[in-house]
């Protein structure tokens, strides 16, 4: 799996756990959440944060040698997450409720079939008036341009998209926005 490959090779993926964004932080002080669930959690860094303030955190993410590299990391931590391994288009293994749910890079990966088993399965899995906090590239890999109309529209009538704004974070001078999504 392409994934797979690049988390075996680290120098491509050498991200680390020091910066957290402004947005994650926002949504615990907001939200006081006693659990929380991250879809595409790759290394597991926002997760390992999330656990960190005490947060029951479950992080997923399909690339099973992320999800063993992000169990490695948190070896020493006296809060660690839940990761498992598990794709966000079919979510079975998890019940939740969930207090707030956060992506952060994954969404942008899917094509619009993945994109909408994965709108159920997150309004599933959290608690009605509930935010799904998304960071995602505008042009997405999947070829499907990401814009505030488009993300209202994938995610119907069982979220409201309450705001969208853009986002400073930039990979290979792609821009991005982020998305906050009420569950109705
Ligand atoms: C750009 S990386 C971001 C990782 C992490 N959120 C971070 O910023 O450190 C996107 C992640 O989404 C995961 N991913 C993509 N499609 C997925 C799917 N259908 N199910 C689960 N994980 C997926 C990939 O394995 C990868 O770890």
């Amino acid at each position: 799996m392409e994934f797979d490959k690049a988390y075996r090779s680290l120098s491509h993926w050498a991200w680390t756990d020091t910066r957290i964004p402004r947005e994650l932080k926002e949504l615990i002080e907001a939200n006081k959440p006693q659990t929380s669930l991250e879809l595409g959690c790759g290394l597991g860094r926002f997760s390992r944060f999330m656990a960190s303030q005490k947060i029951e955190a479950t992080a997923i993410d399909f690339s099973a040698v992320a999800i063993e590299k992000a169990k490695k990391r948190v070896g020493g931590d006296k809060y660690k997450p839940t990761y498992l391994v598990g794709d966000v288009t079919n979510l079975e293994i998890l019940s939740g409720p969930f207090d707030v749910s956060f992506d952060i890079g994954c969404f942008h990966c899917l094509d619009r079939e993945g994109q909408q088993s994965y709108v159920k399965e997150v309004h599933r899995l959290l608690k009605p008036g509930s935010t799904h906090l998304i960071w995602a590239l505008d042009n997405s890999p999947s070829n499907i341009k990401l814009t505030p109309g488009y993300i209202k529209d994938i995610f119907g009538n069982s979220f409201e998209l309450q705001k969208s704004q853009h986002s400073r974070r930039r990979v290979v001078f792609v821009a991005s926005h982020w998305y906050w999504l009420r569950r109705k």
